[in-house]
């Protein structure tokens, strides 16, 4: 997928579902950014959203037909399989998804998809026990060996009533894949890449355990972000409900014990180390085999240090590229700073948490990064875009530390 260069001519492909109406916002931030944009909808898509809405938000007529007689004669769609720079699909249904596989050229979405030699990127949208069927998924690597790039899909609640994985991407994250380099071109390519995300659970009993309100979203969209870039990314994952980004190897594991064991084994042969997770710091000096009864006013929890995942890391020799995550409630420079030097770390990305609407749990964040002798301020912005700003400059200091 080339990276989105300024005013492109983008064909936006519409299937059938639900969907469908967060394609309508697409277009309007496609078209914010200053792109063309020509909407395709299949026939099915045409029963969830109107072609009039995506053609008051594209300026153009909206093309659903093969057949359509006025249209082929203003362009017919070899030429707008032509005209087009990129293509993405959002949402592509499972049955789009299997014609795309067979090759079918069956209607003007398909044909054209075949037809075009521009990158394609396809947003998958359906429901959980469809995109995990063994036929979605056999398509899907079919698509994938022939180059086409996927983005989501999500987990979540879905349409249906169900909760899973199956839910079209957000248009923020699409806007966000588009923007990243093609993976083959990759400012990462051939790199390795090891990111730590997500909360840690240490266990008191079999029921009870201290956590925080760490959701992973940051250090997964952070892998996705390395992905993008070309990287081959190994994420340890805490527990959270998130599904695995695409092309991401994934490990998961409940305490900061695990996961320092899980970091240890893997980073031989590493290139960078992101510590996104929020480690708990302590953890009960015991863990008791049943349920602890209750008994007196008060409980007194003895705690012992965890070990500090980032520090070792940083410590050894050869060591990563080694990227710390700072969450800090006030003077957030001085103390990012701080962590940078004793951590001996090459850049920190500090976050203000404790306020709503960024850092934890929420879908946005802000990152104020630092390194020795600089640093750069990434502004308030969807979780996947500032993951991939991120990425960006981890790749450029690490081509300027050579
Ligand atoms: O998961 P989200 O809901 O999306 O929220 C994202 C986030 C706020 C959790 C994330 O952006 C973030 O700031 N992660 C680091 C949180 C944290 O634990 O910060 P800290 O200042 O306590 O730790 C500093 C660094 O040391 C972090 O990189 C941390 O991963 C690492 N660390 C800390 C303790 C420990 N025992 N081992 C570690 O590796």
């Amino acid at each position: 997928m080339a990276s989105m260069a300024a005013a492109e001519r983008i064909v936006l492909g519409v299937s059938g579902g639900i969907a469908a109406y967060k394609s309508a916002e697409l277009v309007r931030r496609l078209r914010e950014r200053g792109h063309e944009v020509q909407v395709v909808m299949t026939e099915a898509a045409t029963r969830f959203v109107t072609p009039l809405t995506f053609q008051a938000l594209s300026g153009r007529p909206v093309r659903c037909s093969l057949w359509d007689d006025a249209a082929e004669a203003a362009m017919g769609h070899i030429e707008l399989a032509r005209w087009a720079q990129r293509v993405v699909v959002a949402p592509a249904s499972a049955d789009l998804i299997a014609r795309m596989a067979q090759g079918r050229a069956d209607d003007l979405l398909t044909t054209l998809l075949l037809a075009t030699a521009a990158p394609v990127l396809l947003a998958p949208a359906m429901n959980r026990q469809m995109w995990a069927h063994p036929a979605v998924q056999a398509n899907l690597e079919v698509l994938r060996s022939r180059g086409i790039e996927f983005v989501g899909p999500g987990r979540g609640g879905q349409a249906c009533g169900e909760f899973g994985e199956g839910r079209m991407s957000e248009p923020a994250e699409i806007l966000a894949r588009l923007a990243a380099p093609p993976a083959a071109e990759g400012r990462l390519r051939g790199r390795r890449v090891l990111i730590t995300a997500g909360p840690t659970f240490e266990d008191i009993d079999p029921v009870r355990f201290i956590g925080n309100r760490s959701s992973g979203r940051m250090g997964f969209a952070v892998a996705e972000a390395a992905c993008a870039e070309g990287a081959e990314v190994t994420l340890v994952a805490g527990p959270v409900s998130l599904p695995t980004p695409a092309g991401v190897r994934r490990i998961d594991v409940r305490s900061a014990c695990q996961m320092r064991d899980a970091v240890m084994q893997t980073l031989d042969g590493q290139d960078v180390f992101i510590a996104a997770a929020a480690v708990a710091d302590y953890r009960p000096r015991e863990v008791l085999d049943s349920k602890r009864k209750k008994s007196g006013q008060t409980w007194n929890l003895e705690l012992v240090l965890n070990p500090d995942i980032l520090a070792e890391v940083a410590a050894r020799t050869p060591r990563p590229f080694v990227v710390g995550f700072a969450a800090e409630t006030e003077e957030v420079e001085r103390h990012a700073r701080d962590k940078l030097a004793r951590k001996r770390l090459d850049m920190i990305a500090a976050n203000r948490v404790g306020q709503p609407g960024c850092g934890f749990e929420a879908g946005e964040n802000a990152l104020s990064v630092y390194w020795h002798g600089g640093g750069a301020e990434i502004p308030l912005a969807d979780k996947s875009e500032v993951a991939a700003r991120l990425v960006a400059l981890i790749a450029e200091r690490m081509g300027q530390a050579g």
